[in-house]
């Protein structure tokens, strides 16, 4: 099946030609991945700007679809899509509806049919994206049953994978997304928007001194809950460690500039505590379910530390470790193009409108 995938969730503008062949299990190849990134635009207001963000999306969509069939064309390949898919949600509403309307336009101009995809089975599918020795290749059957963490700048969300098509959420955050908190605390050393890679740069300086995981003890909230209480054994809160380095800054500081050394430690500090939070829950999830494999995905799954703490700790736990290339962790089409063929697969038909709270 060749597809034609559009994602305009957020702050990037994504195009993506792939071909899917169903087996024992999906294999997709992705051809074309086009991403229009709208950091700079945004960068000044610290955040994305819905209404901006909706006038970007227009403005790039007709350009990134005429460079994909030049890029086809050079290809010697048709532009003979089956499927049309595109991203109905979760979020922008604004920014989903230019990629829904500009989707219903070319399924209207070629005739292909169109369905609606979930951004968050998208991150979620990404892993099966790469196209080297140790990503989708290396897939056996002892991947299910998995556990999935999506960690991006909207969700954190731990999944029991039970197959390609059936999954059932374990566990949520209650407040903050992972992403969001190292996003607030960037801002609060000064670093621009999205601060996840800032924070990451940050941390990473701190890694060969002698307190490499920095040296100040920040909340590491839901951590150990009571274990009567099954649910918060799963879910996060990220918001009270982001007001926990709020108050370092406020009360240590008062005003007064952050040195570049003081910087780095809060920042080395802050992520050793998120990532603590992060991993514990996850590998407990594995061990709870018997899971054969560990899934991570998400924006925040970019992040170095995590991906190799979360790896090392797999392997402890006898599980199989899965995440995408670093391409498909950050929003991308190429996973919604993964997301509307699994979609199809599993008989799900998702409804051709902006829903900007759609869940997984
Ligand atoms: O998945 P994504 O591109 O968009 C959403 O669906 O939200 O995730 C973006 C989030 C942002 O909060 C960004 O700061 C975070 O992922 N992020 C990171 C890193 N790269 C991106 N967080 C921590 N470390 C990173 N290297
Ligand atoms: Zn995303």
């Amino acid at each position: 099946m060749r597809i034609l995938a559009i994602e305009t969730s957020c702050d990037e503008t994504g195009i993506a030609w792939l071909h899917a062949t169903k087996g024992t299990r999906p294999r997709f190849k992705v051809l074309v991945n086009l991403v229009a990134s709208q950091i700079a635009i945004h960068r000044p207001f610290g955040g994305v700007v819905p209404n901006l963000a909706k006038r970007e999306h227009q403005k790039n969509l007709p350009v990134l679809f005429k460079r994909l069939l030049t890029r086809l064309a050079a290809r010697g390949e048709a532009f003979k899509p089956d499927l049309i898919t595109v991203t109905v949600g979760p979020g922008l509403e604004p920014a989903l509806w230019t990629g829904i309307v500009f989707a219903q336009g070319l399924a209207k101009r070629y005739r292909v049919p169109l369905a609606g995809a979930n951004h968050l089975e998208g991150h979620l599918y990404s892993f099966l994206l790469a196209e080297k020795k140790g990503g989708a290749s290396a897939l056996s059957k002892k991947l299910f049953p998995a556990v999935a963490l999506i960690v991006s700048g909207g969700h954190t969300i731990l999944l029991n994978v039970d197959s390609f098509t059936k999954w059932k959420r374990l566990g949520e955050t209650r407040d903050d997304a992972a992403g969001e908190a190292f996003d607030k605390v960037a801002r609060l050393l000064d670093l621009p928007y999205p601060g996840g890679p800032e924070v990451e740069k940050l941390a990473a300086r701190q890694a060969g001194s002698k307190h490499p995981g920095g040296t100040i003890t920040f909340p590491r909230p839901m951590l150990n809950p009571d274990p009567h209480d099954r649910e918060a054994q799963y879910d996060f809160s990220f918001s009270g460690l982001k007001t926990a380095v709020l108050y370092y800054v406020r009360d240590r500081y008062r005003g007064v500039p952050l040195s570049a050394a003081a910087k780095t430690d809060i920042a080395a500090s802050f992520q050793t505590a998120a990532l603590d939070v992060l991993v514990t829950k996850t590998i407990r999830a594995a061990r709870g379910a018997g899971a054969r494999s560990v899934i991570l995905c998400g924006g925040v799954a970019a992040n170095k530390a995590l991906r190799a703490r979360l790896k090392k700790e797999s392997a402890k736990a006898g599980c199989a470790f899965f995440v995408p290339d670093f391409k498909y962790n950050l929003d991308n089409a190429a996973m919604i193009g993964a997301a509307g063929y699994m979609a199809k697969l599993r008989k799900k038909r998702y409804k051709l409108a902006a829903q900007g709270g759609l869940e997984i």
